[in-house]
């Protein structure tokens, strides 16, 4: 990756479109509003509240991240999506149950103004979910195109200046690269013959980076984890970033295992059970769906723990993921981890961990952060894969040859560096030397 010699001032109004507009993608939008107009704080946002250390610690100069790159403002963000409901954004808030009335109340005005555009939605990809606001079209690369319409026409009547494409759908079933994703050509005549390995989302994804709009994607499908998206992706000069928001049960994993890697702990087995019963509950009883959700979960410990280099301490432990609809806790996700370790002469231990989280509360700032880092990739010119931004996901995308990085701290420090060098700041090795000369 080359380093930008500058990146372009973040001027005019920035449109944030996101496929799917259910519980994460509306508790975004009313968080930000509720904000802007200083009526809530913007609690697990980095770009709003995390700062930044520059220099040596002597110099004494910690900036707020969103004072030192360019980032567009709240004020800028303007919102739209798509949805297979035709529900407002204000009507699935309501339906998603996870804002309080209160705040609903505040923001019923702003949301009752945002209405999904027409979905491009395939049943055969997504089989707990039937609605009927879907595009109608001869085959997938007409749907495709429509999409693309669709960002061109939301641009021209928002008047805003760029825009970002995060994908908030639901998930789709399990997918695996196929020859039809290996180039441009293939893919596209793929969408011609409605080929079955191309996904909705591949279709919003392709419609977005051909528009020269950078793609976020926030559930574990496969949408831009294929060559034909990131030769695009380079051809356009469009930055891409996936998969799987890293929120409850899978933060806590990536927050405790590099800990026990640290100290050299051992770990014979770790099961992880979860109930929530919103819609991507739903969508998750189809075994299919689970599946792609279970994959991403399942390589976080592998990577981390590394069982090859250490296999006295991780060689043989087991590692079991579960999800169960329970409609009783809405987007209460309730998250259990049972984790069995070992210490000094191979004597067991046991840690419990019990999350009730808010999923669209621990995702929504995320897709904030990600909208304005995208914003700002694209200004700079960087293009493909930003690894840089692993820290949001649960299965973070990276170069063919290279694992992913799934150390929360690891993916913290590698952000912070890639803002710092791309404002020609000093990396911080935490090496710290000169302090004792
Ligand atoms: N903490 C979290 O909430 C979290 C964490 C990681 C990943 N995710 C993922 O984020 C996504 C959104 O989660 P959510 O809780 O908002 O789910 P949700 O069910 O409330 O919303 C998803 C929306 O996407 C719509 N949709 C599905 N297919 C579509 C298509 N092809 N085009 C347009 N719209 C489509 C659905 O109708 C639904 O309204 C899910 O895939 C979920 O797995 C969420």
């Amino acid at each position: 990756m080359r380093r930008p010699t500058s990146i372009a001032p973040a001027k005019g109004k920035l449109g944030v479109l996101t496929p799917g507009m259910g519980a994460v993608s509306t508790t975004f939008m009313a968080g930000v509003e509720l904000v802007r107009s200083k009526q809530s704080m913007p609690v697990g946002s980095l770009t709003q509240l995390g700062a930044i250390r520059l220099g040596k610690r002597t110099e004494g100069r910690s900036p707020l991240i969103k004072d030192f790159v360019p980032l567009a403002g709240l004020d800028d963000l303007v919102f739209g999506g798509w949805d297979v409901f035709p529900d407002t954004a204000y009507e699935a808030a309501k339906n998603a149950g996870v804002l309080s009335p209160e705040h609903l109340a505040k923001v019923k005005k702003f949301l009752s103004g945002i209405s999904p555009m027409k979905a491009a939605f395939d049943r055969n990809y997504c089989r707990n979910l039937d609605g009927k606001h879907i595009k109608k079209a001869k085959n997938k690369y007409d749907l495709a195109l429509q999409i693309k319409e669709d960002i061109a026409e939301f641009k021209k009547k928002t008047k805003v200046d760029r825009v970002v494409v995060i994908w908030c759908g639901s998930t789709e079933i399990f997918l695996t690269p196929h020859d039809v994703h290996s180039t441009v050509a293939k893919f596209e005549q793929g969408m011609k013959d409605n080929d079955p390995n191309i996904a909705s989302s591949m279709l919003y994804a392709w419609a977005a980076v051909t528009s020269g709009v950078p793609f976020a994607n926030g559930a574990p499908n496969l949408t831009v984890d294929i060559p034909a998206i990131q030769q695009l992706a380079a051809k356009h000069g469009v930055p891409l970033c996936g998969k799987d928001f890293k929120t409850g049960q899978t933060l806590m994993k990536t927050i405790l295992a590099p800990g026990f890697k640290a100290r050299q702990l051992g770990l014979s087995g770790w099961f992880s059970t979860n109930i929530l019963g919103n819609r991507d509950g739903a969508v998750l009883e189809d075994p299919d769906s689970f599946k792609t959700k279970e994959e991403s979960k399942l390589g976080v410990l592998e990577y981390i723990l590394q069982p090859k280099l250490y296999p006295e301490l991780y060689g043989k432990m087991y590692h079991k993921v579960r999800i169960n609809y329970y409609p009783p806790r809405g987007d209460d996700k309730e998250g259990w981890d049972n984790i069995d370790i070992f210490g000094w002469l191979g004597y067991p231990m046991q840690i419990k961990v019990d999350f009730l989280c808010k999923d669209s509360i621990l995702a929504a700032p995320l897709v904030l952060d990600l909208v304005l880092f995208l914003d700002l990739a694209k200004r700079a010119g960087l293009k493909g894969i930003q690894e840089w931004l692993s820290f949001y996901f649960k299965s973070p995308m990276c170069a063919p040859e290279l694992y992913p990085e799934h150390d929360l701290f690891i993916q913290l420090m590698k952000l912070k560096n890639t803002l710092r060098w791309l404002k020609r700041e000093d990396l911080i090795t935490h090496l710290g030397e000169e302090y004792y000369d």
